[in-house]
């Protein structure tokens, strides 16, 4: 377990670079099974998550390099072998290599990967769009058999935009029979992104970034080596513009693509910050205190779940109040605890927070519960005066890579603690 002790009360200053997207680049390796070949991936963050997908595709059999931010993956010798509940409990997204395995051999056990911190997270939609492409699925003792000869093309209507099954769709789809439609997918880039690598293989995907996708069937001989880098982590880029409005600071995020960000600069400027967007960075200038604003969690190009506890800490220190509803995840305001210990003043209903900013908060001792909500608590500690100790920091460290010394280098004080 580590800790960060943070010392607040600096502005946060300069320039940060935003890392290639862990959302992105978690599907992506789990595609590079499809191609029985080598893909090599650019600009992949070093997170935990990644280096725990890269152990699942070790276990499977890849060969697998990792050199500072190039992964490459040389899936030739892959077997469709059992996933243990080990592997799958260390990450939910391992559950994506369920659409590349069973596109690619027409078999794959995997361990159930249950809920989450953040809410009971099923798997209902990846799995009826699988059986719809002629999977059978068999749900026992925790984990779920998939099993076809071929997968054929079908038309899939998701109930809902679910990001993880329209990627894990789209991988299986790329090696079925015919064509595949599926309807009101998610529309979030990191599947744009991933339809790019698919196409780069040799698949046939359009769509991607609209309503439907449209995925036409090849066989395995026709598939590629591939040469792919990754899009910008909207997340954490959005987690550092956040950074530099509560501290009143002056930052520039680069290796930014700014469409990917509106959803949050238009909030941030209806608080009231300063941003200015360039072709791929954005100026964020903090400007006095924010004001109130509500917001609802939305797909994409809605508001995105994963910036909500990062807004709620900025706006526990805002003119008014503020509501947050969170139409996503179930169990996302396990952050308003710890804020609370902090001196903000936050209401839950339901699905609902209602945040009457205050003029200060001050540091505690607070523990993170999952990631986004660790990355609030660290925002609140590097506005407030005085110092802070964050437990359990591997959550954060899942989703940000070298956190403490890119804020660091801004101006911020943060020490990581080994317990
Ligand atoms: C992905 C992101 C996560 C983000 C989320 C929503 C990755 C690795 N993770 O998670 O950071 O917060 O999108 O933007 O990319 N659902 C069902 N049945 C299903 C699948 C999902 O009911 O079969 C529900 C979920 O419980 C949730 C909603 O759909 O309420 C959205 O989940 P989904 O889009 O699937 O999220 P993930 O892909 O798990």
């Amino acid at each position: 377990m580590q800790k960060f002790m943070i010392v607040g009360g600096n502005r946060l200053n300069g320039t940060v670079r935003a890392s290639g997207s862990k959302n992105a680049t978690l599907p992506i390796l789990a595609a590079c099974i499809l191609n029985a070949g080598k893909s090599v991936i650019c600009e992949v963050p070093r997170l935990m998550d990644v280096s725990v997908m890269k152990d699942v595709l070790v276990y499977l059999g890849a060969k697998v390099s990792w050199e500072r931010n190039t992964i490459e993956v040389d899936s030739s010798n892959v077997q469709p072998i059992e996933i243990s509940e080990e592997l799958m409990r260390r990450m939910r997204a391992s559950n994506l290599v369920l659409g590349s395995l069973l596109g690619r051999f027409g078999h794959v056990v995997i361990s159930y990967p249950g809920g989450c911190q953040i809410g009971s997270r099923p798997m209902n939609l990846h799995l009826k769009g699988l059986q719809l492409l002629g999977a059978t699925i068999q749900e026992k003792f925790g984990y779920i058999t998939a099993k076809a000869d071929r997968l054929v093309g079908a038309d899939i209507h998701l109930d809902l935009p679910s990001v993880g099954a329209t990627e894990n769709l789209m991988m299986a789809a790329v090696l079925a029979e015919g064509v595949t439609t599926i309807r009101n997918v998610a529309k979030e880039p990191e599947l744009v992104d991933l339809q790019n690598y698919l196409n780069s293989i040799g698949g046939r995907v359009k769509g991607a970034g609209t309503d439907t996708v449209k995925i036409e069937g090849v066989r395995l001989e026709e598939l590629k080596p591939a040469h792919h880098t990754m899009i910008p982590d909207r997340i954490e880029a959005g987690t550092y513009m956040v950074a530099a409005a509560i501290t009143g600071g002056d930052v520039t995020v680069t290796n930014v693509i700014p469409e990917h960000l509106e959803p949050l600069v238009a909030k941030l400027r209806e608080a009231g910050v300063d941003v200015v967007a360039g072709d791929d960075c954005v100026k964020v200038r903090g400007n006095g205190r924010v004001k109130a604003v509500d917001i609802k969690t939305m797909p994409y190009p809605g508001f995105p779940t994963d910036m909500q506890p990062q807004m709620m800490a900025l706006l526990s220190l805002a003119e008014g109040t503020s509501v947050i509803t969170e139409t996503i995840f179930e169990n996302r305001f396990k952050h308003v605890g710890e804020l609370r210990r902090m001196g903000a003043d936050i209401r839950v209903e339901g699905q609902t927070a209602i945040i009457k900013g205050v003029d200060k908060l001050s540091g505690a001792c607070i523990e993170a519960s999952d990631l986004r909500a660790g990355a609030a608590l660290v925002l609140v500690a590097m506005a407030v005066e005085d110092g802070t100790v964050l437990e359990n920091v591997q959550h954060i460290d899942r989703g940000y890579e070298r956190l403490e010394v890119k804020y660091n280098a801004l101006g911020a004080r943060i020490i990581r603690v080994h317990n």
